[in-house]
């Protein structure tokens, strides 16, 4: 028996990894190798500065950084984690094979993308921190991986909140950490322009501040205060250059012809001059505003030359011209658009929406880029050439497909992390700062979600390229509000951009994602809860009952469920003799103190009970009071014999009632 007992301790120390995406395939065999201060690590010429990353990674669980000997010297290490590329393995594009067994890790890449994501999935096989032996048991296994899709985006509006070049950085590690591949970087905004441009300087000295923004819990004033800030060029090099040695293509989002209200404030000339109120002020307000570039040459060579500084920054094969909610009214209302529509045979708005894009496609084809932009550049009809990313759901997105183009999925049914996480009332309930900009997402929607639309054949499926998160950033005042909207819903992203549909499965996945949250906590990431749908039943099938109407889904069950997290919310004023019973599954057979809590920080001045009694009995007919609520609160001794415990209002308050977890023990 003891023996036995040993011999299993032994292989459980090396437990199967959480690892998020799940890869292709995986099999674990005998054996263990131990990775210690004397492991080496064995690049390839083409893998040093990534071999360097991984080192440091390595600092962290190993207490000293490891040697970087390079590959091609043959010597013999009796402890290595080789990192090569071999472009004649059996893998596609951005696939790698990694292997360990007692003699060391060996990844080999399909090329220089494969091979480093080879070693994220190492990093994540690792501890979070140093353990205690100082050594760290990596089980035998064979991996074989490549993603399902070769765009695996995240985006981030850095227009409506500036966040600084190290949060940026921070995001683009856990991008990788996630083998997530594209960062879409969404540079403009009506409420700031956040990249200097040499040529027009004024984009940045006037377009990057605002007078005021919105408070938290009040989207329609204003704090008055000043607010800005934009990355110099020098700043973007090492962002990009940041990415790139971590295999992270950045795609800059310049978005027009609408959502242009701060480069029009800074260069009035490039709006519709040629009627009243045509020049906005940088917009203070979050929303949809009307002011969009006049379609002019003027306009379209300052385009052009935005563009070419932009280029010159971002190698991407792809730049995104937004494109997205651009009213049409000023178009409607200048003569000079007029004049155009005339010359040019464009009937309304939408024909000239059309011929903006097309505009702009010819002027990054120019410069050897392909042009993407939301799912609105398909007013008017589509550019020949363009890529669409589908965002009003996914019918843009089929639409085009259907036409031969290229597709990203990022509609906001199931990709938006923007919205709400859990119920809002839930996340109000923590505070104004929890504010969101609306919608419900949870985590399991965004895994749910198939980026191939079942409406396309499988032709016209393979135009879709892959599918991205988008982090719109009206309510994320600092970054780590960003934190709590994108993790960990990131990693339900980075399964259904990276494994094969028939391996998905969410319970799997949620195991592997508890793995994956003790490196967010130990990286001090502020992520938000894992959303689980709460059921209506009690902890131990006590039964409750109310005289109380129920608020949405905050049903009375959730004040006896077990979880701190869930809490009962009654729809109404309190009433003399309203109440709140738990009628327990047995009798307490010792004495127990109950504790009561009720109130909510943020809501209603707390939703808390002002005036009530706690009530015991053994019969459900007599009834003993043992505590008056007093700061929303009661705590009592209930006897042994107690079979139901009872709250009851004793004055009618106008506030309705949050009750949270109920304890008796
Ligand atoms: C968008 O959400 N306006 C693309």
């Amino acid at each position: 028996m003891m023996g036995l007992a040993l011999g299993m301790m032994a292989v459980c120390r090396a437990e199967t990894p959480p690892l998020v995406p799940l890869p292709v395939e995986l099999n674990e065999s005998e054996g263990a190798f131990e990775l210690g201060p004397e492991t080496v690590i064995r690049p390839d010429r083409t893998m040093r500065a990534e071999a360097e990353i991984l080192a440091g990674e390595l600092t962290r669980v190993l207490g000293a950084k490891p040697k970087i000997v390079p590959a091609e010297l043959r010597i013999l290490h009796p402890s290595q984690i080789e990192v090569i590329v071999n472009p004649d393995i059996d893998q596609p594009a951005e696939g790698y094979a990694l292997r360990i067994s007692p003699k060391g890790v060996r990844i080999v890449g399909k090329d220089a993308a494969g091979a480093w994501n080879g070693t994220r999935t190492l990093v994540q096989m690792l501890p979070v921190e140093k353990p205690e032996s100082g050594k760290v048991e990596l089980r035998s296994l064979e991996i074989l991986d490549h993603p399902r899709f070769g765009w695996r985006g995240m985006h981030l509006d850095v227009g409506r909140h500036f966040f600084p070049v190290e949060d940026i950085k921070k995001f683009i590690d856990w991008l990788a950490f996630h083998k997530i591949n594209t960062f879409h970087w969404h540079l403009s905004e009506d409420q700031g322009w956040r990249i200097e441009i040499k040529k027009y300087p004024k984009l940045t000295e006037v377009g990057a501040w605002r007078d005021s923004s919105p408070p938290y819990g009040n989207r329609n004033s204003d704090d008055g205060v000043r607010y800005g800030g934009f990355y110099t060029q020098e700043q973007v090099k090492d962002i990009v250059a940041y990415a790139k040695a971590r295999h992270v293509t950045i795609v800059p989002e310049i978005d027009m012809p609408g959502h242009m209200a701060a480069a029009i404030a800074a260069y009035p000339e490039f709006g519709n001059d040629d009627i009243p109120g045509y020049a906005p002020k940088v917009e203070t307000r979050w929303g949809v505003h009307p002011y969009v570039l006049a379609p002019t040459e003027t306009v379209f060579q300052f385009v052009d030359d935005v563009f070419t500084e932009i280029c010159a920054l971002f190698p991407s094969e792809y730049i995104h011209m937004g494109g997205d909610e651009a009213p049409k009214v000023q178009w409607e209302k200048s003569s000079r658009v007029k004049e155009l529509m005339k010359r040019e045979g464009l009937k309304n708005g939408h024909d000239v929406q059309s011929y903006f894009v097309k505009r702009v496609e010819k002027i990054l084809e120019a410069k050897g880029r392909k042009l993407i932009g939301w799912d609105e550049i398909r007013e008017g009809g589509l550019s020949p050439k363009a890529t669409v990313m589908s965002w009003r759901g996914e019918a843009g997105g089929i639409a085009s497909a259907k036409e031969g183009h290229d597709v990203v999925m990022a509609s906001n049914s199931h990709l938006y992390f923007d919205y709400y996480q859990e119920p809002a009332a839930q996340a109000l309930a923590k505070g104004v700062e929890y504010e969101a900009i609306a919608g419900f997402l949870p985590i399991s929607k965004v895994y749910g979600y198939d980026p191939v639309p079942a409406a396309l054949s499988e032709t016209e499926a393979k135009h879709i390229l892959g599918v991205q998160g988008q982090l719109w950033a009206e309510y994320f005042k600092d970054y780590k509000k960003v934190e709590y909207h994108a993790f960990p819903r990131m990693a339900a992203l980075a399964e259904i951009a990276w494994t094969p549909l028939e391996r998905k499965d969410y319970q799997g996945f949620l195991a592997r994602l508890e793995g994956v949250m003790k490196h967010y906590e130990a990286a001090g990431v502020n992520h938000g809860p894992v959303y689980r749908e709460p059921k209506r039943e009690t902890k131990d099938g006590s039964t409750v009952s109310t005289s109380l109407g129920i608020y949405q889904q905050f049903w009375p069950e959730l004040a006896y469920d077990g979880r701190d997290e869930t809490f009962f919310w009654a729809d109404r004023e309190l009433k003399t003799d309203d109440h709140f019973t738990i009628r327990l599954a047995k009798p307490l057979e010792n004495d127990a103190t109950v504790t009561v809590q009720t109130g909510g920080p943020a809501s209603r001045n707390g939703d808390r009970l002002e005036n009530g009694v706690l009530e015991v009995s053994t019969d459900g007919s007599e009834w003993t009071k043992v505590a008056d609520f007093s700061g929303g609160k009661a705590a009592a001794t209930a006897p042994a014999g107690t079979s139901q415990v009872r709250i009851r209002v004793t004055k009618p308050q106008t506030n309705w009632l949050i009750l949270h977890e109920i304890r008796i023990e």
